[in-house]
């Protein structure tokens, strides 16, 4: 049987590299999505690393904030491997500040990377879907776009935009055997959240009730979950996995 293609968005970062670990030994073809500003040599390495460690992962440039090399990069994958079946909406920035020192160019920055590029993906690949008759979408939001957070307006925004965005998809598409869900990471041990001034850090890491940060692989598991074949009657749902950080 041939495999299933996964596209995994900001496939070579933290939480990308365990989502493309777990969905290539659940038998998916994975395809890393990577912009890296056009560091082609970063991505590379990663890809090489991960062969060591026994992982096939293939790469797809792009820049998730421009639709035209969205386009590329789906019509680059569906060359080389074939239509997209599960899509892995996980590329995101920060660019965290109080509002009131918030330019226009961070508020933009973190909606279309964060946001609009969910729509562009999730518009790129949902037609080969609806005529495959199966997918699955899975957005990665973050317990930010549940609960805000204080220097993050933006982000919080775009985060809690996906929810939206994800409902009236998972309307739209239910019926044709596609999933669109949302999961919510709480404070994972990422370069993100290294991100964060240490004491800031620490005072978040005291609020999380199992004691520690998450760690990737805590989210890949969810993901790998609403993949599966199996997990066909979830659609318009959110999963939190947050460490019981914010309870709702
Ligand atoms: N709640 C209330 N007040 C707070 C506060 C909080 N959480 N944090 C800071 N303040 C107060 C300070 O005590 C200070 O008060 P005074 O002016 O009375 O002294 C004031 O706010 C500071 O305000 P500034 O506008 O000067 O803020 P700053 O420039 O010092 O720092 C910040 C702002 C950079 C956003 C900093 O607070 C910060 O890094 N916060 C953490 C943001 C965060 O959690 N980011 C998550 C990144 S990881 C991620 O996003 C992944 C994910 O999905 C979870």
């Amino acid at each position: 049987m041939t495999k299933r293609i996964a596209l995994v968005t900001g496939g070579t970062g933290g939480i990308g590299t365990a989502i493309c670990k777990q969905l290539h030994d659940d038998g998916y073809q994975v395809v890393a999505g990577y912009y890296h500003g056009g560091n082609h040599d970063k991505a590379q390495t990663w890809q090489d690393k991960l062969k060591e460690e026994g992982y096939d992962i293939a790469l797809a440039y792009g820049n998730i904030r421009d639709f035209a090399s969205c386009e590329a990069c789906i019509e680059g994958i569906r060359k080389d491997f074939g239509t997209i079946d599960v899509l892995i909406n996980n590329g995101g920035i920060t660019r965290d500040t109080t509002l009131r020192k918030m330019s226009p160019e961070y508020w933009h920055d973190v909606i279309e990377t964060n946001l609009t590029s969910v729509f562009y993906m999730t518009r790129l690949v949902i037609n080969d879907m609806l005529e495959k008759k199966w997918g699955r979408i899975v957005n990665i939001s973050s317990i930010n776009g549940e609960k805000g957070q204080f220097g993050q307006a933006n982000y919080s925004a775009a985060k809690a935009g996906m929810y939206g965005f994800t409902k009236a998809v998972a309307q739209e598409v239910a019926s044709k055997g596609i999933t669109v869900n949302t999961v919510s990471p709480g404070y994972i041990a990422t370069s993100m959240i290294m991100d964060v001034p240490e004491e800031i850090r620490e005072e978040i890491r005291k609020g999380i009730p199992v004691g520690r940060f998450g760690e990737p692989e805590d989210i890949a598991r969810v993901v790998s979950f609403l993949a599966e074949d199996k997990a066909g009657f979830v659609t318009g749902a959110n999963i939190s996995a947050n460490g019981g950080q914010y309870m709702h």
